[in-house]
């Protein structure tokens, strides 16, 4: 074999990535596709880059070096399996296999732990950047073994994006690790873009600005603490023109936003780790609720608030008003980023990863869709306090929501009153105040459960567990515990 590394699958992720590579000295890149025809347009379209092409499984092994090292770049799911099972075929123990699509990390962990029965390595690996990142520089978020890690690890970072110098890459954890954390990215990643179109629907029915006026505000929060780049597509989103009608393109979009389930998986998986992602659901709910558009036609009628929204808003200072968005858009993105590393956290620890908190935030800052200077932050509040419970409360984030809080309080109770659904900006609120409370109504619905299920308490008073003879003399006995 002469190529040092393979790539199977040849869509746009697939063949960028594998241009990616083949522009990194010393690389020599095998392609191989389903269909013969994606194989050849790129190999004829891209000479400079020297690829190796194989027609079968069989020609692919045959041109990789030992040990071979292949990334599948395929749609998730049946797909992958099929691939994995071709490889495993023509692989010989040592050599490894990397999966760099958005797979469900417990597709992944079933993966590694059947691949490695062979002697094969499986490595699942998270990529985002989308296309424009697997050609010029993606994070990247390798899981599987160390073993493997070994051996990809100069390659990955030499094509992964490089921020303040650095690759952003890391070998996050063994077997599913890297896989979960992509997953999370992508559930901060919908909490980032729903946050975003909340504080443009605010400011726009609030104050009749235009999307190209909306763009100018965008563009300066893109230069203040907010720099972002979902901030700075937005801005070009918003300025965008539509050439037919002269319109601004974002008002003759359909107004359901799409999804293809990874901010599902990841509220799916928080709620079986018990882990409040509260604001990340509320934007994956978003995008559902939109979705609906026989539900929303029902539903035009229902009755608003009393006076019309623009008097419920009362924005004579438009100035003002808008750095009150700024600042409950950065208190919400500040609990977004908190509730995603806490699913990170408790993931890590329901699944034996040695996850390091601060170099995940550390390898976001460049290539992928949350990258931001932001992140910044998230890695010095790790290196200051690794075992962090909240990350809110690292001191710099609690400076920022106690610069913050009062106006997006405002923002959140003006949003209500005009009838203006900004679901990811409350929630994040209320998850707020439900930290900070030092007694919450939890205590009520132990009450609750005793009384209807015998499910018991416990008391601040003294230890053990207790419930009520509610249905009897309402005196307290001593109980097994039962949760
Ligand atoms: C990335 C993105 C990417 C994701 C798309 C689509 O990091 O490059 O997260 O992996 O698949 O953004 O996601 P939705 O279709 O669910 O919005």
């Amino acid at each position: 074999g002469t190529a040092n590394i393979g790539v199977v699958g040849l869509a746009v992720m697939g063949s960028n990535l594998a241009r990616n590579l083949a522009s990194r000295e010393g690389n020599t890149v095998a392609v191989l596709n389903r269909s013969r025809s994606k194989t050849d347009e790129l190999v004829a379209a891209h000479p400079e880059a020297g690829f190796v092409p194989a027609f079968s499984y069989e020609e692919f092994a045959g041109s990789l070096q030992r040990p071979r090292t292949a990334v599948i770049m395929v749609k998730a799911g049946g797909a992958t399996d099929a691939v994995i099972e071709e490889l495993v075929r023509v692989f010989e123990p040592g050599d490894i296999i990397v999966d760099g699509g958005n797979a469900l990390f417990t597709d992944t962990i079933r993966r590694e732990k059947a691949v490695r029965e062979t002697g094969i390595n499986f490595v699942g690996m998270g990529v985002s950047g989308g296309e424009e990142g697997a050609l010029n520089g993606p994070s990247l978020m390798p899981g599987g073994s160390d073993e493997s890690w070994a051996t990809l690890g100069p390659i990955l970072r030499s094509i992964a994006a490089v921020a303040d110098g650095e690759p952003c890459v890391t070998h996050v954890g063994h077997d599913g690790a890297g896989h979960f954390v992509k997953m999370v990215h992508n559930g901060i990643e919908y909490a980032d873009m729903q946050l975003i179109a909340e504080a443009y629907d605010l400011i726009r029915r609030g104050t009749g600005k235009s999307p190209a006026e909306i763009a100018d505000v965008f563009a300066e929060w893109n230069r203040g603490e907010l720099e972002s780049y979902l901030i700075e597509i937005t801005a070009e989103v918003l300025r965008q023109v539509d050439a037919g009608t002269g319109r601004p393109l974002v008002d003759l979009i359909v107004d359901q936003a799409g999804a293809k389930g990874t901010g599902a998986w990841t509220v799916q998986t928080a709620l079986s780790l018990g882990v409040p992602v509260s604001g990340i659901a509320e934007a994956t709910f978003a995008r559902s609720l939109s979705s609906h558009p026989e539900q929303r036609e029902v539903s035009r009628e229902l009755p608003g608030p009393a006076e019309d929204s623009r008097d419920a808003l009362r924005v004579d200072d438009v100035d003002a008003f808008i750095e009150k968005i700024r600042l409950a858009l950065y208190a919400s993105k500040i609990v977004a980023y908190s509730q995603g590393f806490d699913e990170i956290r408790a993931g890590a620890a329901e699944y034996g990863w040695n996850i390091d908190l601060g170099r995940i935030a550390a390898i976001w800052r460049g290539g992928c869709i949350i990258r931001a200077q932001f992140l910044n932050r998230i890695t010095e509040a790790y290196a200051a306090t690794p075992e962090l419970p909240v990350l809110l409360t690292a001191p710099y984030f609690v400076d920022a929501l106690t610069r913050a809080q009062s106006a997006w309080r405002d923002v959140v109770a003006t949003s209500a009153r005009a009838g203006i659904p900004a679901p990811a900006f409350s929630s994040s609120l209320a998850y707020y105040d439900g930290l900070r409370a030092e007694r919450l109504p939890a205590a009520l619905i132990q009450g609750q459960r005793d009384f209807f299920g015998a499910h018991t308490y416990k008391r601040i008073d003294k230890p053990g567990t207790f419930h009520t003879l509610w249905s009897g003399d309402r005196t307290e006995i001593e109980a097994e515990d039962t949760h």
